[in-house]
This record gives C-alpha cells, structure tokens and sequence, in this order.
C-alpha cells in the first residue's frame, strides 16, 4: 500500500502523525506472526511505528526519501517471498516481522541444562532477565549501524553501491523491527520500554551511546564501510547463529530468519574490498608502480591497517575469553555456539576443557580452560577462521596479478579493549611489547590521520549509471541479474 502525506506538514514527526492515522498495520508490515489476529501486539506495534518513522527520517540514511531504490523486500519467508525486488521509496519500506519456519513440531533444545525438552513458546519467569539482555544487545546493534552509514549515500562511487548501502540500511532497521517485536510480545511494559529506547541511545553519542563499542566508531567513508560490513556485520552473523539456537524458540527463529539478511550485508564488504584490491592491482600492474596513490587508487598496505583496525574492534564483540555470564546463558540453554547441533560432544560441557590462548608472565600460552567458561572464545575461533577465509580469497586476486604481497589478520591480542589482552600490547604478528614501543609503532598498524584524509579525499558521489569512482573496480555481476548499468537509483 503507499502511504499518504500531506504536503502542507512540513517537518517529519507532523507527517508520521497523519500516516499513522491511515496506516493498517495488517498490510504496512508484512509478517507471519499473526498480527491481524492480536490486538494487543498490534496496538504495541502501532504506539511504536511512528517513533520509528521519526528514528528513520532523523538518524537513518541522509537520503532523499522520495528518491525510489531498487530495493529487496523480504514479503513472506518462503523461497518466492523473502526477496522481492522492485523500486520503492526509502520511507515507504515495508519493514516486516517475519519468523524462520520451524522444519518439525517436535522441536526441542539442542544443549544445556533443557536438553532433550519441548523448546520454550513463552518467557521462562527465572530467565526473563537474561533474555531480555540478549535480545536488547542484540537489537541495539541494528539501528547503531544505520546511524553510523548515515552519510555514506551522499559520496557513494556508484548507484551500484548506494543502492547496496540502502539495501543494508533498510535491513538493519527491519532486524530492530524483529527484536523490537520480541520485546513488545513477550516482555509487556518492560520490553516495551527497552523498544523506544533502542531509539533513543546513539551510536558516539557520549552521554547516551550504543552499547557495545563498535558501533559508536564513525564509519565515515567507504572504505570502513566495507570493512565493517566485512567483519563487523560478521560478528552479527555468529551472534545471530548463536541466538538461533536458543531454547526461546521465538527468539531462534527470529535469528535464523535475520542470518540471511546477514549473508547479503557480509557479501557487500567482501565484494567491495576485492574491488578496492582488484583496482589497486590493475593500477600497480599497468603504471609499474607500488605508489598507487597517484593514480587515485588505494594501496594494499593502507588496507591492511584497515584490516587490522576492523578485525580488532570487531574481535572485542565476542567478549572477554572467560566469561560466566557466557557459560550461564549456555547451561540456562538460552544462547549456545555456532551450528551447536553440528557438534559432536554432550552439548552440556560440564566436564569438557576448551584451549585458550593466555597472557602468561609476559607470555603468550596455550591453556586448558573450562569449556563452559570459554564459549565467548570457541565463537571467537570460530569468527576468526571465517574472516581468515575471505582475507586468502584477497589474497587470491592480489597472487592473480603476480604481486607479492599478502594480508594478514592481526594476531587476536592486537588492539584489544576487552578481555585479558586490555592492559598488555601486541603487535600484529603476536608479539607483547611495552607502551612505549606501542606508542611508537601503532601509526605503522593502524589508520593514521594521513590514510583516512587520502581515503576521504577519494570520496566523490557518481550517480551516472554505469559509472565507478576511480579507487573501486566495477562489481562483476548486477543485483538480481540486472546489468551493472542498471539505474539501480532513480534521480
Ligand atoms: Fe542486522
Ligand atoms: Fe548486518
């Protein structure tokens, strides 16, 4: 259905009111939870839309609203409905609340304490605390992004890429749609509180920030853009798998629906880095040189501090290697590991140790450590191996243009602000240093002033179809068999 404005109200919250007015909620969010027959839920949903709306317009992409975006709706969670192209304007999105379809009827927890059991329909009372954690850390992620991409349209170097970035954006707020739906179904007035709050903190903002750390850094070019979606959009990917398995089956299914959303978001910055590199190697190959900045390129080792800052950031998401709080969310069966049920073990660990990497009188060891303790670490292995596999396929395109040189992930103790590498230094290859020598050396590992002004000088809007800015090569395949020439942007 569209949405009617009216063209006399000028500023955004006036124009929300009018809509609201005409909206029905049946139709305007797509959903197979049953919302038409549910008052209750509907009524929740529908006090909150208009925060929403008013989040959107403030805080969401810098964008002209009116422009239309070929964009994919998810409509339904079968193979036909959750990819639905078409042109739509970005404040007519349809933002639906969609569960992944459970496979049997019979479905019972994988692991901890509830093994065996029926999964949960409902809030467990003794783990209502727990879960509304998760699900509000969880949620807070989603609108944090788009608030960090909020300028990137506006310098996009194709409508390729806008159209991707406004793709991710437009995801980002539907998955804060999912959690916000399980917080007003299943959590009454609290959860209804935690709802509008999630649209009140602010990625950056000191006094009211994001909660967790990586999403109050700017994202203010597309270069991190790409890096973030790359490993910060992955860290969402094994949060989400984890969630997907818990015992609260609503919330399981949730995840699963949103992890393939989550595929997309990480292909964008995998695709888009191998496009930075492609470019570079084309230039360094062609003007026989290693100084590709001259020629408007980015060069490799500018992207490897890139690398090394984002893995960083995004490693510290998986919390610190020992954690209670982790074990506990395990053996309460609320969250557990990545493809829990692919694991051959007694999924309840009580007696199992798991090998950690420790900081030992200055030194780096290997050490048996509970594995119920150390959840937050198996899922950070498991992460890392992840990312590690899309660094040797950069690695791959650099080895194609016969040029030596490789990226590296950093050591996992590199700039770490959480967990036991806090307080001690390391360099990128592993090795403990003091302050001082860290100090010193850190402009080499990570970005200095000098990158990030070259890379924001590069930063110029094309919006002529067809057409790429100079640092980035042309993706080799459209979106959903279009030409790469498609105007994936109307003007
Ligand atoms: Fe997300
Ligand atoms: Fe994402």
């Amino acid at each position: 259905m569209e949405l009617e404005s009216d063209p006399s109200l000028g500023d955004a919250e006036s124009r929300v009111t009018v809509m609201t007015s005409m909206v029905d909620y049946n139709e305007l969010i797509p959903n197979n939870v049953g919302l038409a027959s549910d008052r209750r839920l509907k009524r929740a949903l529908e006090r909150w839309h208009p925060q929403f709306m008013k989040w959107w317009k403030a805080h969401g992409p810098e964008h002209d609203q009116n422009k239309k975006v070929y964009l994919r709706t998810a409509v339904s969670v079968d193979k036909n409905g959750w990819a639905h192209y078409d042109y739509v304007k970005l404040q007519e999105y349809r933002w639906g609340v969609f569960l992944a379809e459970n496979s049997t009827t019979d479905k019972r927890i994988t692991f901890g304490d509830h093994r065996g059991d029926p999964v949960w329909r409902e809030v467990p009372g003794e783990y209502r605390g727990s879960l509304r954690r998760l699900i509000v850390t969880q949620g807070d992620t989603e609108p944090a992004s788009v608030e960090q991409q909020r300028w990137l349209s506006a310098t996009a170097p194709s409508l390729f890429d806008m159209r991707s970035l406004l793709q991710i954006n437009v995801e980002e707020a539907r998955h804060l749609w999912a959690m916000v739906y399980l917080l007003v179904a299943y959590f009454g007035r609290d959860g209804r509180q935690e709802a509008e709050d999630l649209l009140k903190r602010r990625s950056g903002d000191n006094d009211k920030p994001r909660i967790l750390d990586a999403f109050n850094e700017p994202t203010p070019d597309w270069l991190s853009f790409f890096f973030f979606t790359f490993f910060t959009d992955r860290d969402g990917k094994y949060q989400l798998a984890s969630l997907a398995e818990s015992a609260f089956d609503p919330l399981a299914r949730t995840c699963r629906f949103m992890l393939t959303e989550e595929a997309h978001h990480m292909y964008v910055g995998e695709t888009g880095v191998s496009r930075v590199v492609q470019k570079a190697c084309e230039v360094m190959r062609e003007k026989k040189t290693d100084d590709v900045r001259k020629h408007g390129a980015i060069d490799l080792p500018t992207m490897q501090k890139y690398i090394n800052f984002h893995f960083s950031v995004s490693t510290d998401l998986f919390g610190g290697e020992r954690s209670t709080n982790a074990a506990n969310y395990f053996t309460q069966s609320l969250k557990g590991r990545y493809r829990e049920s692919h694991i051959m073990d007694d999924h309840r660990l009580k007696n199992d140790e798991y090998l950690i990497t420790k900081v030992e009188s200055g030194r780096m060891v290997m050490a048996e450590t509970p594995a119920l303790l150390s959840i937050n670490e198996r899922l950070r292995d498991d992460y890392i191996a992840d990312c590690q596999r899309g660094v040797d396929r950069w690695n791959k395109i650099i080895a194609a243009h016969d040029i030596d040189f490789e990226f590296k992930l950093p050591h996992r103790g590199f700039n770490r602000k959480i967990g036991q590498f806090e307080n001690v230094s390391v360099t990128p290859v592993g090795d403990l240093i003091d302050d001082e020598t860290w100090e010193k050396c850190k402009v080499q590992w990570l970005p200095g002033i000098g990158d990030e002004e070259y890379v924001a000088s590069l930063m110029e809007p094309i919006t002529e179809c067809g057409g790429f800015a100079r640092w980035i090569a042309p993706p080799r395949v459209g979106i959903n068999s279009q030409p790469i020439d498609f105007p994936y942007v109307r003007f």
